[in-house]
């Protein structure tokens, strides 16, 4: 389409515009809280993280492609799409194409040959969703590669109770549930960095955010032998598990990257970690527990 500029963006002057944009194409069935789309920017202004692109027919926004840049840590060169947006009466005339084929180069420029769509630190979701047909069509035509399932879920906790040989597991096992305190900060980094080193960043976020309690850890012996982060709608930090509390009417928690150490599993623990943890949320007022991005769906469901 002529007259249509691509840049990228570096400030949070056109959050507002972003945000605007974001309601009249997906808002209504994706409804994102002002705050909540808020907090995905700061980290795409700095370069290291990520990035915005937007474009502009004359001074107008008219689509945007926010994207995240993976940390080092992570091993390879990598970025994911978390989200592309084309204000609806524009679309079809290749806006989203050029914001794409931009971000492309960009990369490339980077030294990044991999990217995705969804996923990672700063999601919206984990993928694109199964509803957004439009959007698979879109990046099917450039090539994306869309075999892979991950999901989200979500449980009503009215009726819900730990199952009885959870408890027993637990207490054949000698394990104690807590919530971590100040105390347990070295042996939580240690235990993650032995077993689950990519749940560290997470970890250290909650921490930063006082939201410390709120993760609960398994013991045996004093010894840490499982970890989960957990969520409710007072939490400082609240990440990718809460974004759809509007949705929910703002009842939703979640419990996240349940964790035993390799030694323990296939023992039920894991289960029961979980189940423990779920039976938690819900004693804090939480309505609806929310599990944002696994491949492990049986897991959660039995
Ligand atoms: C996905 C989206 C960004 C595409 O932007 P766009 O500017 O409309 O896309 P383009 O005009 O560049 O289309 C490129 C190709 O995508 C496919 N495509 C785009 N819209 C399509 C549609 N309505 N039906 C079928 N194919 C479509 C076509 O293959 C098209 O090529 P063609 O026009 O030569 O056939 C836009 O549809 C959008 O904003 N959707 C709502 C938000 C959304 O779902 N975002 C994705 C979140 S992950």
């Amino acid at each position: 389409m002529k007259n249509i500029k691509i840049k990228d963006i570096k400030t949070t002057e056109c959050i507002d515009d972003f945000y605007t944009l974001w309601n009249i194409t997906l808002g209504k069935k994706y409804p994102l809280s002002r705050n909540t789309f808020r907090f995905m920017f700061p980290a795409r202004l700095n370069n290291r993280k990520g990035g915005i692109i937007a474009a502009f027919n004359k001074n107008k926004i008219v689509g945007y492609l926010l994207y995240e840049i993976l940390p080092i840590s992570w091993g390879r060169p990598w970025t994911a799409i978390s989200t592309i947006i084309v204000e609806p009466n524009l679309q079809r005339k290749g806006i989203g194409t050029e914001l794409l084929k931009y971000y492309e180069s960009k990369i490339k420029r980077l030294g990044i040959s991999e990217t995705c769509v969804g996923g990672f630190a700063y999601r919206i979701w984990p993928g694109i969703p199964e509803d957004l047909k439009i959007a698979q069509m879109f990046f099917r035509k450039y090539s994306y590669n869309l075999e892979e399932t991950v999901c989200d879920l979500v449980i009503q906790l009215k009726d819900y109770k730990i199952k009885n040989i959870y408890k027993k597991a637990i207490e054949k096992a000698e394990v104690r549930i807590t919530n971590a305190q100040w105390d347990d900060l070295i042996p939580v980094i240690t235990f993650l960095k032995k077993e689950y080193p990519w749940y560290i960043g997470y970890i250290f976020k909650m921490i930063s955010a006082e939201d410390m309690e709120n993760i609960l850890i398994m013991k045996k012996n004093n010894k840490i032998c499982g970890i989960i982060q957990t969520y409710n709608p007072k939490s400082n930090y609240s990440y990718a598990n809460l974004h759809w509390s509007k949705v929910f009417k703002g009842n939703l928690g979640s419990c996240a990257g349940v964790a035993i150490a390799r030694k323990y599993q296939k023992k039920g623990l894991g289960a029961a970690l979980f189940q423990t943890v779920v039976e938690y949320v819900q004693k804090q007022g939480v309505k609806y527990c929310y599990i944002d991005w696994t491949d492990l769906p049986e897991f959660y469901i039995k």
